[in-house]
């Protein structure tokens, strides 16, 4: 097939490339012309495990621009994959879903065949039937699921696996607003092993917010789990390979420590909890799932002070500054409220992570950065681990006070002092 990519992150990028793996002709569309010339040069703006060797491998099926027209006249489905971030209060902020959705419905105008166009960004339950399809006939001047057809893909990739994550899917949710659209994502789809829900376009909404929330929540509660656990001197990792036995819980996301960030689960679950506000209904779970998690990080600072009580002058090095191992992703991440109280409480910090550093620098740009793990451990009096990447483990602690917030724990072997955040 002939596909567009609105937005060309995290989410568009990789979905781009992928469909371009599986023999589908892909133009990625971006406003920001920088991240469209590096495409078309083969290089991925983002950091991603296997996305460069994938665009450059498929480079004569994929090609990135900055307009609409010519993408949306030269193929046969649009996918929005634009970002939809937090409002200061919490709520979402729809503008770039709007904005792309105004742009498509302009180009749908002059088009002389059947367009699909199908919303993969995360939005609340509503907003495709609700506010994208009526901007798209408004714009195009045309009837949804007569002249154009209308679905919602939300997308479940994990950033640094998320070229696996998107080819090797749990299940595959196809929201619909007609049988045709269900009809050729089905088809796009036909290639997967996977289980394909087919629902409403409201319903595929709320699979995903939902699915998101139940995970964030896991993580607070087997952190609160973890911190009752470390008063105790009890192993928190045991206790969850004890749990994750029983087969209705698992084992995964019950990996205690300094909490969840990231792009997704921080704005989806305060998006969910303003929005059940609007529509007077509460969530008293997921609400509490945040309070956990914004006080999780601040653990790793209570530990170190146990052996530090002032931080005052003191160097704190800090690895890992990534929200995650095997990405560059900064957003929402523990390190920043870590190193925020850090400063706050006088300390010099110096930090590491192999990949996030200009996107911290941009968070956090007069900390000193230094070129290696190794580095960061030279005339430090303590260090936090706050990402799990591999190259940690192997790294000699002697003479350190270690706070680990991520249960590295090679790291114990030579550090003069070890504490785990819930361990
Ligand atoms: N990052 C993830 O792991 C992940 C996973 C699943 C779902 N999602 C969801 O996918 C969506 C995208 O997330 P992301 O992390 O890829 O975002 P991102 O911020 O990395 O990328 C969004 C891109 O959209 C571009 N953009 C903004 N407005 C545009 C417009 N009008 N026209 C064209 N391009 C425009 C931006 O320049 C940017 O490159 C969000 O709704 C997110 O919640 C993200």
């Amino acid at each position: 097939m002939n596909i567009s990519i609105i937005g060309t992150g995290y989410v568009g990028l990789v979905t781009g490339v992928c469909f371009a793996k599986l023999g589908n002709k892909v133009i990625c569309v971006d406003v920001d012309e920088k991240k469209i010339e590096m495409i078309n040069k083969g290089v991925p703006p983002i950091y991603e495990e296997g996305l460069e060797q994938l665009l450059v491998e498929n480079k004569g099926r994929i090609e990135g621009t900055r307009d609409y027209e010519y993408a949306i006249q030269n193929t046969d489905v649009t996918f929005i994959c634009v970002g939809t971030p937090s409002r200061d209060d919490g709520s979402i902020d729809l503008k770039f879903v709007k904005e792309a959705a105004e742009e498509i419905g302009k180009q749908l105008r002059s088009k002389d065949r059947w367009h699909l166009v199908v919303v993969k960004s995360t939005v609340l339950p509503g907003t495709t039937g609700e506010v994208v399809l009526p901007l798209l006939e408004r714009h195009s001047g045309k009837k949804a699921g007569v002249d154009f057809g209308v679905a919602m893909n939300p997308e479940f990739l994990r950033e640094g696996v998320a070229v696996r994550d998107f080819l090797e899917p749990d299940r595959i949710v196809i929201g619909y607003y007609d049988d045709k659209s269900r009809e050729v994502l089905r088809r796009l789809y036909s290639g997967f092993s996977c289980s394909i829900v087919e629902t409403s376009l409201s319903a595929a909404e709320m699979i995903k917010y939902a699915s998101n929330a139940f995970l964030a929540t896991k993580i607070s509660f087997i952190n609160e789990i973890g911190n009752i656990c470390k008063k105790l001197g009890i192993d928190t990792y045991e206790v969850a390979d004890g749990m994750g036995m029983d087969k209705r819980i698992g084992r995964a996301f019950l990996d205690s420590g300094i909490g969840w960030g990231g792009s997704c689960f921080p704005k989806d679950t305060k998006a969910l909890v303003r929005w059940s506000e609007e529509i007077k209904e509460e969530l008293n779970i997921v609400r509490s799932a945040i309070v956990v998690n914004e006080k999780q990080p601040l653990k790793a600072v209570e530990l170190l002070r146990k052996h530090l009580p002032s931080l005052k002058g003191k160097t704190i090095g800090v690895l890992g500054l990534a929200f995650k191992p095997d990405t560059d992703d900064v957003r929402d991440s523990r390190s920043i409220p870590i190193v925020e109280k850090l400063l706050e409480e006088g300390a010099t910090v110096k930090v590491f992570d192999p990949k996030a550093m200009d996107n911290f620098k941009k968070v956090f740009p007069h900390i000193t950065y230094c070129s290696s793990a190794v580095e960061v451990l030279e005339d430090c009096e303590a260090v936090l681990i706050l990402t799990k990447w591999d190259e940690f483990r192997k790294l000699d602690y002697s003479g350190k006070i270690v706070v680990d917030g991520r249960r590295v724990l090679e790291a114990k072997k030579t550090a003069r002092i070890y504490e785990g955040v819930c361990w």
